[in-house]
C-alpha cells in the first residue's frame, strides 16, 4: 500500500509533463524506430517525456523509488 499512499500525497503520479492535456497519451509505431533500442520513460520526470532521459535514476535515489523506463527493441 506504500505506493498508493505515495501518490495520493502528490496529488498524482505526473508532477509535469503535458498538464493541459485531458490524458497524456503516446503511440509508437516500431517498425519506424530509428534506433535498434529506445527507452520510454515510466517515471513521469523525463525533461525528454516520452523518451527516458535517466532521470529516474535521481527519483529512485531521492525516493528509494524504483522505476526504471519500457525498453523497445526494433
Ligand atoms: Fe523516466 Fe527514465 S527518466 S524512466
Amino acid at each position: 500500500k506504500r505506493g498508493s499512499v505515495s501518490v495520493r500525497a502528490e496529488g498524482g503520479i505526473n508532477p509535469q509533463i503535458r498538464k493541459e492535456e485531458a490524458k497524456v497519451v503516446d503511440s509508437v509505431v516500431v517498425t519506424e524506430l530509428e534506433k535498434p533500442l529506445t527507452a520510454y520513460c515510466r517515471c513521469w520526470r523525463s525533461g525528454t517525456f516520452p523518451l527516458c532521459d535517466g532521470t529516474h535514476v535521481k527519483h529512485n535515489k531521492a525516493t528509494g523509488d524504483n522505476v526504471g523506463p519500457l525498453l523497445v527493441k526494433k
